[in-house]
This record gives structure tokens, sequence and C-alpha cells, in this order.
């Protein structure tokens, strides 16, 4: 047992739910993008677990691909800027049709800003999948085209998603104590 599970306080989302998730996820996609042409853009870090497992069920030939992005203000409503640490370089845009996937939605920022440069770029068409969704924090009018589960609002982590960058190993999404992150809070 990996020694960080001491840190969760119950497990939201078992790992056999998971899975299950993403094969219905992964049918609705092969049968969507059947007549398309897929790219599959994995946002890092957290959709990392999620988007290798969906990659190997889609059953559609696709190409892969990378960004890395981030929020300036992170964890505050004072801006919806996001910042791309690693970007996509091709020539042309214009023949793919680009599925972002994500490990979660929170305030919709990252997703909202993407999707508008992916289409500014050119994409044939731009949509977007997500394993959790916390529609609960919401700061931008954001609907995701494929959802795995709507959470509630509580402190997710593991299946990607991190707290100061531990815990993406988990295998299932788990519910962190709060004692974990309220120590830290209270060191800084
Ligand atoms: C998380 C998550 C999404 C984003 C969602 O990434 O993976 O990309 O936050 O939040 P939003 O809806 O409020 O924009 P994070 O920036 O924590 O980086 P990570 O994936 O490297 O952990």
């Amino acid at each position: 047992m990996n020694i960080l599970e001491n840190d969760i306080e119950r497990i939201l989302v078992p790992e056999e739910e998971v899975a299950s998730i993403e094969d219905s996820m992964a049918k609705q996609i092969s049968e969507d993008y059947a007549d398309k042409n897929l790219l599959l853009l994995c946002i890092l870090k957290g959709s990392v677990v999620f988007f290798s497992d969906l990659m190997r069920k889609i059953t559609l030939p696709m190409q892969i691909d990378f960004m890395k992005v981030t929020s300036y203000g992170k964890g505050s409503t004072s801006t919806g800027n996001v910042r791309i640490l690693l970007d996509l370089h091709r020539e042309d845009f214009s023949h793919v049709d680009v599925l972002i996937v994500e490990d979660i939605i929170d305030s919709g920022r990252t997703l909202s800003t993407l999707v508008e440069y992916l289409k500014m770029k050119g994409c044939r068409s731009v949509r977007t999948c997500t394993l959790l969704d916390k529609p609960a924090r919401r700061e931008v009018e954001f609907t995701p085209d494929y959802v795995g589960r709507i959470i509630p609002d509580e402190f997710v982590v593991g299946f990607g998603l991190d707290y100061a960058e531990k815990y993406r190993e988990l295998p299932y999404v788990g519910i962190l104590k709060p004692e974990v992150y309220k120590k830290k809070e209270s060191l800084d």
C-alpha cells in the first residue's frame, strides 16, 4: 500500500467506476469521431492517467499531443488569464478535430481559454472531455462535451490529481483529509 493512502479520508470514485466511465466515454467518442480526424490532446499534468487509458480504449486511429497550462492567480478569483507553458507545434490545424482531455474542471477558466485558443489556431473542431466536473466552483460559464462524473466541492486527489504535487499515482479519486491541507496552510 502507498503510504500516502493514510491521508485519504474516503474514496470518492473507485478504480472500477473510473474504468467503467472510461469504457462508456471511449465508446461514445469512437462513434462520434468515426468520420473525423481525431487529435487527442492531453493537458499536463493532471490528465495524464485518464488520457493514457482513454487513448487505449478509443477504437479509432488518432494523433496525440500535449499542452501544459497554468492559471495566473490560481486559487483566487482575480484573473482569468491562462499561461501556456507547453504549446502545440504544427503548421496546419485546419484538418484536425481536437478533443481536449482533462482530469477535472473547476473554475472553467483553463478549458474556456484553451478552446478559444485552439479555435483561433484554426482547428476544424474543438471539443472537451473531463473525468470529473465540479460545477459548484465555476467562475466562467463552461459546459464540457463529455463528462465522466459530476462531483461535489471536495478536495480530491488521485488518478492524476495532486495536492502539492503528491497523490497523482493513487489508482482512484479520493477525498483528502482536511488536516493534511490545513496543516500545510497553518505552516505557510
Ligand atoms: C488542474 C486541472 C485543470 C485545471 C482545472 O490543473 O488539471 O487543468 O486545474 O481548473 P480550472 O477549471 O479552475 O481552470 P492544474 O493547474 O492544477 O495543473 P496540473 O494538471 O499540473 O496539476
